[in-house]
This record gives structure tokens, C-alpha cells and sequence, in this order.
């Protein structure tokens, strides 16, 4: 297999297919149906792609970064390649600006609560460690139970079915109710928390260029959305500080942040929070989702895995090096003159780095497009980054996306495509269709082995 298969998604998209480099366009309506013919591209004739104009200040540019070794050494090097809310954060604290100031300016409580909790990097790395890491970083195995009941009831809706449309009923609740139950919110609330969930990736989905630049009116709406999500956090905190219960939101009620050597307020709270559901949704369905397309791409690697779950891990690491879930961020700043690849980048340039597109480099990863259960450092992809900043969640999508085909692994016998699909993917940054129908059989005799048991994270 070359590529991302081409379905009808191909042809219906309104941007045609890059045949040259001047056809590129990985931001426009319709890219995400041609992003892996555009990385071919990309690869043979422009690794570094020079955006003119697309830097954050007037006169500066963007470069998108597609080659593994690139992406690599800035992600692992945040004092030359600061991130770019790092620098605003740390600007306005260095200004003496209050979280609440923060709040009130910008109306993100994410941004609110870094600018209190980690303004330097330094703090980053504390305040990962101390307030997040215990719950779906280093902690994220302490999770396998509840998962599995989770993946376990969601298939008990539709087992009888022989077909499901997949992400509605397993892909999509699934990271819901680990997600809620986590924070301690009430399984009842997630059509709510999923609308909140739905606004906060605003930017991503419905922004446009490699900025996701939103426009005023679009930007309203969302806050719009947004309306209520804060006062219902502030209700979860007043109500756990009365009467802790073992989950994230009483943790991070009660925790002694030691970095700053205090309590956290109800804002700051409410800014983790915030992360927590912007992060933790929607990547972790595209990746169960994706992966579901490439068993049924695949003949006979179900079966293959239903006898042998210690290449589960392996096929869900493939699965998001092949088709990662999070495309491209323009996240990274250069600090000083740069080179990649033998092209100049100016200190003050933004970078945009394309984490698809470094996953599928065939001078790191030999026969990209082969699906390798026994590749060699499965896990050297950069899906969710690497070094540093990795992803605060990556364990935790790790244990949910290993749980989830444990289940589905012993219950079911084998799946394919059904009727209807057509493939379109959603617009914005996220590579995931908006549907995608399967056939299965369900088995006569179920295994118990998708119970955590083979669980890895290291
Ligand atoms: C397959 C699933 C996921 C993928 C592909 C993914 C990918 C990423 C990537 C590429 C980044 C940027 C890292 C960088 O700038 O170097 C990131 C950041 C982040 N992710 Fe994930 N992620 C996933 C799941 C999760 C989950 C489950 C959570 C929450 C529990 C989460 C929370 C976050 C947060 C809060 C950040 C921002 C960290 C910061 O401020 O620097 N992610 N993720």
C-alpha cells in the first residue's frame, strides 16, 4: 500500500489532489483528503516549506517542518525552540498579570491558570509532575479497571448488532466517560461536557490557516458555547472541597502544589480542567478510529491480534505513527537563526511542526506505510510529540487505546467496513472521519484477556 487509501473521499473533496509542490496546500477546505500525497511531495522537494508572511509578527514567516529528525530536535530542545504560549504566559507574568487579569483579558482558563501555575519551564515540568502525571501521566495505569468496564458496557449496546457505526457508540463515548469519570463529573453530564468539549477545540477544528486563526464572530460563538462550563467546574470544586471523593478535581482541591508551595485556587482548577478536556477527547477517539481502518485495510490482522494481544500495543503505536490523530501544531518559535535541512530560518520564525507528516519519513521509519508489528522502537513517532513536552496524556490514551482493542479483541471475532462510509474527514488540524460504519461478528466465545492485563505504557 502507498499511501492513504484513496475512497471517495478523494473525489469529493473540493481541493484536488497536489500533483506538483505549487498544488500544495495542507491548510486549505478539503487538505485533509490529500495530506499524505501532499507529504510525498513535501518529502522529495520541500521538507522545510517556507509560509511567507505566516510568522506572528508582521514581516516574520512560518516554516512547516515535515522530516522526523527536524520535528525531533526542536520538540527536545524548548530553551532554543520556546513554545509559543510558553512566551506569551511568561511575558504577561513577567508584567505582574494576575490569572484572573488573564481571565478576564482573554477569556481562556487554560491560559489564566498557566500564567499563576507555570509561567517558565521550569514550573512546566513541576507543575506536570505534582498536578497532572498522577492522573493520566505516570498514574494512568491505575485507570485499566474502570476502562475496561467502560469499553465493556459501551459494546454491550450494540454486541447483538452485527454492525455499529463506530465512533458515536465506541470511539467517542469511551474517552467521554474515562474523561469524566477521572475529573469526578457525573457519567449524566457528558452531553454537556462533550457540547464544552466540542467548543474548546474550536480553534482546531474550524480555525483557519496553520495559525487556526479564528474570526471575531466565530471566536463569540465559542465563548458563547463556553458559557456556564467555568460556574459548572466552580460547582465541582465547592461541592469536593466539602466532600472529597477519589478523583482528579478532589486531588487537585486538596494538593499541596509544592513548586509554589500553596494550595490551588478554584481558577486554577478550573484552567487544569479546562486541558483536561481539550487534550483528552477527541485525540483519543481519532486514534481508535483510524485504527479501526487500518484492521479493515488489513485482512486478517484482527484474527492475528485476537491470538497474540502482545502486538496490541505494537499495532496501536503504528496505528497512530500511520495516521496520527494530532497533524500539525504551529507551537514552536525560533529564538535564534536556525538551519534545517539546508535552508535558513530566521530567529522569530514560527514552526509549524507537522507530526503526520515526520511519522511516515522513510529516512526514519523504513516502509512507512507498512503497518510493521515488529518494527524496531514502535514508539519512536512523534503523535504525541516527544521530550519535554510531550503530551501530559500520552499514557493515558496509551492505556485507554490498548484497553479499548483488548475488548473489543475478545468479544468480537472480526470487522470490516459497512455501508455508507464515505470517508471525509472533519476539517481542521485532526486527521478523523466524521463516520465510519462497521461489520462484525460477534464471537461465540469471548476471551477475557482485554482486561488490562498486557497493559504497557514504558
Ligand atoms: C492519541 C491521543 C493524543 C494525541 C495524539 C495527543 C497529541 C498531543 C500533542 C502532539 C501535543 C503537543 C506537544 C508539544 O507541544 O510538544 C499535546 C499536548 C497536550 N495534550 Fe495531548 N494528545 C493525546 C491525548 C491526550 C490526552 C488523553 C490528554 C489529557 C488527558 C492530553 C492533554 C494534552 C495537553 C493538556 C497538552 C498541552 C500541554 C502543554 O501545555 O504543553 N492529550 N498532545
Amino acid at each position: 500500500m502507498a499511501s492513504y487509501p484513496k475512497h471517495i473521499n478523494h473525489e469529493r473533496s473540493p481541493m484536488a489532489c497536489p500533483v506538483e509542490l505549487a498544488d500544495v496546500d495542507l491548510f486549505g477546505v478539503g487538505a485533509q483528503e490529500h495530506w499524505y500525497e501532499a507529504y510525498e511531495i513535501l518529502h522529495r522537494e520541500a521538507p522545510v516549506l517556507r509560509l511567507a508572511g505566516g510568522g506572528v509578527t508582521p514581516g516574520t514567516d512560518a516554516f512547516v517542518l515535515t522530516k522526523h529528525a527536524d520535528v525531533a530536535r526542536v520538540v527536545k530542545d524548548p530553551e532554543r525552540f520556546p513554545t509559543l504560549t510558553q512566551t506569551r504566559v511568561g511575558g504577561w507574568a513577567a508584567e505582574g498579570m494576575s490569572a484572573e487579569d488573564t481571565f478576564t483579558k482573554f477569556r481562556s482558563l487554560m491560559q489564566a491558570s498557566m500564567v499563576s501555575l507555570r509561567p517558565t519551564q521550569e514550573l512546566y515540568i513541576r507543575h506536570r509532575k505534582e498536578l497532572t502525571d498522577p492522573w493520566v501521566g505516570t498514574g494512568a495505569m491505575r485507570h485499566r479497571e474502570m476502562i475496561t468496564k467502560h469499553a465493556n458496557d459501551l459494546l454491550d449496546e450494540w454486541i447483538d448488532d452485527g454492525e455499529v457505526e463506530f465512533i458515536s457508540r465506541f470511539a467517542r463515548p469511551l474517552p467521554q466517560r474515562v474523561m469524566a469519570t477521572i475529573l469526578g463529573f457525573p457519567l449524566a453530564d457528558i452531553p454537556q461536557l462533550a457540547e464544552w468539549g466540542d467548543a474548546v477545540v474550536t480553534p482546531f477544528v474550524h480555525g483557519s490557516g496553520h495559525k487556526h486563526e479564528m474570526a471575531p464572530e466565530q471566536m463569540t460563538q465559542m465563548l458563547g458555547r463556553l458559557e456556564g462550563f467555568q460556574d459548572y467546574i466552580y460547582e465541582h470544586v465547592r461541592a469536593k472541597r466539602l466532600d472529597p471523593q477519589d478523583d482528579m478535581v478532589s486531588f487537585l482541591c486538596d494538593v499541596h502544589y509544592d513548586a509554589l508551595d500553596r494550595k490551588l485556587t478554584d481558577l486554577e482548577i478550573a484552567g487544569i480542567v479546562h486541558a483536561m478536556i481539550l487534550g483528552g477527547l477527541e485525540t483519543t477517539q481519532y486514534a481508535l478510529e483510524e485504527q479501526a481502518q487500518l484492521l479493515c485495510e488489513r485482512p486478517g490482522m484482527f484474527e492475528q491480534l485476537r491470538h497474540d494481544r502482545s502486538k496490541v500495543r505494537a499495532f496501536t503505536e503504528e496505528g497512530m505513527r500511520m495516521r496520527s490523530p494530532t497533524h500539525g501544531l504551529s507551537t514552536r518559535i525560533t529564538s535564534r537563526d536556525e538551519e534545517f535541512q539546508g535552508v535558513t530560518v530566521p530567529a522569530g520564525s514560527l514552526l509549524h511542526l507537522r507530526f503526520g507528516a515526520a511519522n511516515v519519513d522513510a529516512d526514519e521509519f523504513e516502509c512507512p506505510f507498512d503497518l510493521d508489528l515488529d518494527r524496531v522502537g514502535v514508539t519512536r513517532h512523534v503523535a504525541f510529540s516527544t521530550g519535554p513536552r510531550v503530551c501530559p496524556g500520552a499514557n493515558l490514551s496509551r492505556v485507554e487505546q490498548q484497553i479499548a482493542w483488548g475488548v473489543l479483541l475478545d468479544r468480537i471475532d472480526s470487522i470490516e467496513y459497512g455501508e455508507g462510509n464515505d470517508w471525509m474527514h472533519q476539517p481542521g488540524i485532526m486527521l478523523g472521519t466524521l463516520r465510519l460504519h462497521l461489520r462484525f461478528t460477534r464471537s461465540d466465545s469471548p476471551m477475557t484477556l482485554g482486561t488490562g492485563r498486557n497493559i504497557s505504557i514504558a
